[in-house]
């Protein structure tokens, strides 16, 4: 098994692919940036942000791989269509939170508007694949705003026609954030009860979501789009197939 991902790995390698990260910044994108750093995948990783990141304590740049930053003002993404341009893959953990964005029209701008024109730029300058996290419960007819836009997006995604789509539908993400979210606090303490049923029920740690997404990556998914549920994207983060 640990040679069969070696040499998948390896093969990988060997095709000097691409690829970018929306919302590296975060805590999703941080764990996805150092998963792709060690395991060293693609040849030049790019990261397009509102914002230069500066990594205070973990230099990117050591290794083989070239990372490149794309300073974007995502109002006018149109203007940035460059930034968007020679990528083999794409990997977006971009979002907020309606209290962070101050509305719900906030909200939708990025988790939806944002994400959604972010593809639409990737596909014409030639991505292949996108890898979209999203939330479990998205639905696009869900009476909940989150888990609508959430759905909405995954469905705007998928109407670009990617030659490869892999939804992620992580649970509640057990991570220490430095930023203060009592709401979600709130839900680590509560879902935490729920643990005992089996440690996928409801949560998952943010580093097996990454390891998820590139293990993910490697492997051909039987069809074009596919959708990994929290409890796949546990197993596959802690080393398990799906
Ligand atoms: N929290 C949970 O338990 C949970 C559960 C399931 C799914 N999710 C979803 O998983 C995804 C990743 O979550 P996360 O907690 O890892 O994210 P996070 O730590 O909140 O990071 C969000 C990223 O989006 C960027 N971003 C936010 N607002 C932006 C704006 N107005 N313009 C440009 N960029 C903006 C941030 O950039 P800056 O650093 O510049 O702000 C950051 O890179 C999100 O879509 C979230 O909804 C979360």
């Amino acid at each position: 098994m640990a040679e069969d991902m070696a040499s998948l790995e390896e093969n990988f390698r060997q095709q000097n692919r691409s690829c970018f990260i929306l919302g590296a910044s975060g805590e999703t994108g941080k764990a996805l940036l150092q998963e792709l750093m060690e395991r060293s995948l693609f040849s030049r990783i790019t990261l397009i942000g509102r914002r230069r990141l500066t990594f205070e304590d973990k230099a990117p740049h050591a290794g083989p791989v070239e990372v490149v930053q794309e300073v974007v003002d995502f109002e006018k993404l149109d203007d940035y269509a460059a930034a968007f341009r020679g990528h083999d893959v794409g990997y977006c953990c971009l979002g907020t939170t309606r209290y962070k964005a101050g509305s719900s029209s906030g909200f939708v701008r990025v988790d939806h508007d944002y994400v959604l024109k972010s593809a639409e730029l990737a596909k014409a300058g030639g991505c292949s694949q996108f890898h979209l996290e999203t939330s479990a419960l998205a639905d696009k007819n869900s009476v909940f705003l989150y888990f609508r836009v959430k759905g909405q997006v995954e469905a705007g995604v998928g109407a670009l026609g990617f030659g490869r789509y892999s939804i992620y539908r992580p649970a509640l993400l057990l991570v220490d954030r430095q930023e203060s979210r009592p709401a979600e606090w709130l839900a680590r303490k509560f879902f935490g009860v729920f643990s005992v049923i089996g440690p996928a029920f409801m949560s998952v740690p943010i580093q097996a979501v990454a390891k998820a997404m590139v293990t993910n990556t490697l492997h051909q998914p039987r069809n074009k789009t596919e959708i990994l549920e929290n409890k796949a994207i546990y197993s596959l983060g802690k080393g398990g197939g799906q």
